[in-house]
């Protein structure tokens, strides 16, 4: 456990309850290795990290922190920051909505009347968002969105091609998916080089820690709190973060509001990231999935971290993080 930081007792409670939750969490084993993306079956089940990083920079961190793994599905939300840059929201709204669909995240199911994906969480959206990403050509637009996910990370980032090359082998679904809406003309002939870039951005690695500070520049109206480097306009903030709260858990969204109520995302390699607006990021990563294909012990934490310090966005409860109590107290 390092805390970079903060050596005041708030963080300390906060440090403290990542150990016991790390602890009590270690010994939990069900749930199973997503393992429809060969390469994502050879993972250890047995990983397990929570990290947290708040708008002052502020680093927890405890377990397989350093670990590195494919970001998947979580790479949805900021390839939507950068389509919303590139094109602005009303034209995004015309290619893809922001209805919550209360199904799998890769059913296969358009808008009756607008043909729109439902919304850029589930596989359609996020295909259909990402051929929005400006460039010239195939190095250019994965340029550009590497470029992107160095400012939330605040380092250089790879592509897993092992990954990346099991997922374009084997996804014939999504394809499937970007074929349907070609044929609606929701998006472009460029099919073949979009879903690369689809399957590339999922295959992006990152740890623990990048996903807790990635979440924490969406906490910090988009800029990185340790670069200070501003990662997405912060005009699309609020787009992002309420299509990640109705829409970023799939078909566990209202439970996981109701529960936990914070904007999220998780994806398949077993990260989840939660977004405490204006205090911190969360990141837990435990491969060990459940039926939707959420981290088990992911949902777990992150229930227990709300409860504990009073997170919920509607909570009443007169508590808060480390920082701003310290702001409180000064005051
Ligand atoms: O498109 C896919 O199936 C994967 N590359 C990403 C899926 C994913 O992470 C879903 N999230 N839970």
């Amino acid at each position: 456990m390092t805390d970079t930081k903060n050596t005041d007792i708030s963080a300390s409670s906060l440090s403290e309850f990542m150990n016991d939750l790390y602890s009590k969490y270690k010994s939990l084993r069900t749930g199973a290795v997503a393992d429809y993306i060969p390469e994502l079956a050879k993972v250890n089940p047995d990983l397990f990290s929570i990290c947290t990083v708040t708008v002052n920079g502020d680093v927890l961190q405890v377990g397989d922190f350093e670990h590195l793994f494919t970001i998947q599905s979580i790479s949805k939300v900021f390839v939507h920051g950068l389509a919303l840059e590139d094109h602005g929201r009303d034209y995004v709204l015309k290619r893809v909505g922001v209805e919550p669909t209360g199904d799998a995240f890769n059913s296969i199911i358009l808008d009756e009347q607008s043909k729109r994906p439902y919304n850029p969480m589930v596989n359609a959206g996020a295909i259909a968002t990402t051929g929005l990403i400006k460039g010239k050509g195939a190095t250019e637009r994965l340029n550009r969105l590497l470029e992107m996910f160095q400012r939330y990370v605040g380092k250089d980032v790879f592509v897993d091609i092992s990954v990346f090359t099991s997922e374009r082998s084997t996804g014939h679904r999504n394809r499937a998916m970007a074929y349907l809406m070609l044929n609606f003309g929701m998006i472009d002939g460029q099919i073949d080089e979009s879903l690369d870039l689809y399957f590339q951005q999922c295959a992006v690695m990152v740890n623990c820690r990048d996903l807790a500070v990635m979440a924490a520049a969406l906490a910090n109206k988009g800029v990185n709190p340790l670069t200070k480097e501003q990662a997405v306009d912060s005009q699309y903030i609020k787009d992002i973060l309420s299509v990640m709260y109705t829409c970023g858990m799939y078909n566990f969204a209202g439970e996981w509001a109701y529960k936990v109520g914070l904007p999220a995302k998780s994806g398949v390699s077993g990260g989840i990231i939660a977004v405490v607006p204006g205090q911190m990021g969360i990141a837990v990563f435990s491969p060990l999935l459940d039926a939707r294909g959420n981290s088990i012990r992911g949902v777990k934490v992150c229930e227990e971290l709300s409860q504990q310090f009073g997170l919920h966005l509607f909570d009443c409860v007169d508590r808060r993080l480390p920082h701003a109590m310290l702001r409180n107290e000064a005051s």
